[in-house]
């Protein structure tokens, strides 16, 4: 019984790190589909698989603004012209093991089992996708499942994640996959769309007050983390609140911008916070111009974060 059930665990390990090398090849081939956005098809589907993107300088934009990295955060290694990743180890592209915490999340007793698998498969590092597993407390109580790790769990599961050599990445979404936030009535004045509890509304300020909260609790959580990320995929429904239809009114309709403000704002709040690097999902902005992106980096000269998409 205990056998068919490890046996059945490694299995599902497998698949999981499968999954991961397969995201990392498959960079260059979607490198090339990270074409023009039409204006009309924003909302069309994009390629299925999601994409983690790094969010930091560009030697260009940083020659405009003079900048020097955060000392304590290493740049990556580039090698010239070659297809790199913005993660990357001695081997190679990083390999990380993405844990969603959604749901029926595992105990620590069985991290303590599954990490040093992770590890003897090649795993570089884990994705914790917290959602309401973190011990949110203070004005976030209300955000914390019955069955959330305690503060001690935390130290463990970092402690395991050194132990067996995996980098530990914290994962707060900060503006679409909120449903265990704004399912709270608390914050249904938040929501982009009133029915729907995915998305945050980027335009009231309570929104920002709120992830930055939840961000800051994680990240305190985090002191050693080196990169930090912040979802932001999927934001179903952005646009369709009174304060966005305003906003894209006097803003020729640009859905695109609107979230890399919103996006931008936050990974600026965390990079500033800490000096850690940021990573997001990319499926939002492949359907924005790089124009745009541009745009936006480039009217925030306090700004040293510019999404460099890879
Ligand atoms: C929540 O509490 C924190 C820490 O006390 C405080 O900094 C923050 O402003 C509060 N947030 C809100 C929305 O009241």
């Amino acid at each position: 019984m205990a056998m068919k059930r490890l046996a059945l665990r490694a299995v599902v390990l497998c698949l999981v790190l499968v999954a991961a090398v397969k995201l990392l090849e498959s960079r260059t081939e979607r490198k090339q589909k990270l074409a023009i956005m039409d204006p009309g098809s924003f909302w069309h589907q994009g390629p299925k698989v999601k994409e983690a993107v790094t969010v930091h300088k560009s030697e260009v934009i940083n020659s405009f603004l003079n900048w020097a990295q955060t000392p304590e955060v290493p740049d990556p290694p580039v090698e010239k012209g070659a297809d790199t990743a913005p993660l990357e180890t001695s081997k190679g592209p990083a390999r990380i093991v993405h844990l969603d915490l959604k749901g029926a999340a595992p105990k620590v007793k069985y991290m303590k089992q599954i990490f040093p698998l992770f590890s003897s498969l090649g795993a570089d590092g884990v994705l914790l996708e917290y959602e309401d597993m973190f011990p949110y407390h203070g004005n976030l109580t209300i955000l914390r499942s019955p069955y959330a790790y305690s503060m001690e769990d935390i130290e463990e599961i970092k402690s395991l994640a050194k132990l067996n050599k995996l980098e530990l990445i914290p994962l707060v979404q900060v503006f679409g996959h909120l449903e265990f936030v704004l399912k709270h009535e608390r914050y249904f004045h938040l929501r982009e769309v009133r029915a729907f509890p995915n998305s945050l509304n980027p335009h009231h300020p309570g929104s920002v007050a709120l992830v930055k909260d939840m961000v800051s609790q994680v990240m305190d959580c985090h002191p050693d983390a080196r990169w930090f990320h912040m979802g932001a995929d999927e934001v179903r429904g952005l646009g369709e609140s009174q304060d966005s239809k305003n906003w894209l009114h006097s803003n020729k309709g640009d859905v695109g911008k609107m979230f890399l403000n919103h996006a931008v704002s936050l990974a600026r709040f965390i990079t500033e916070r800490s000096g850690v690097r940021v990573i997001l999902w990319d499926d939002m902005l492949r359907k924005i111009s790089p124009a745009t992106i541009k745009g936006v980096m480039m009217r925030s000269p306090s700004s040293p974060n510019v999404l460099w998409i890879d």
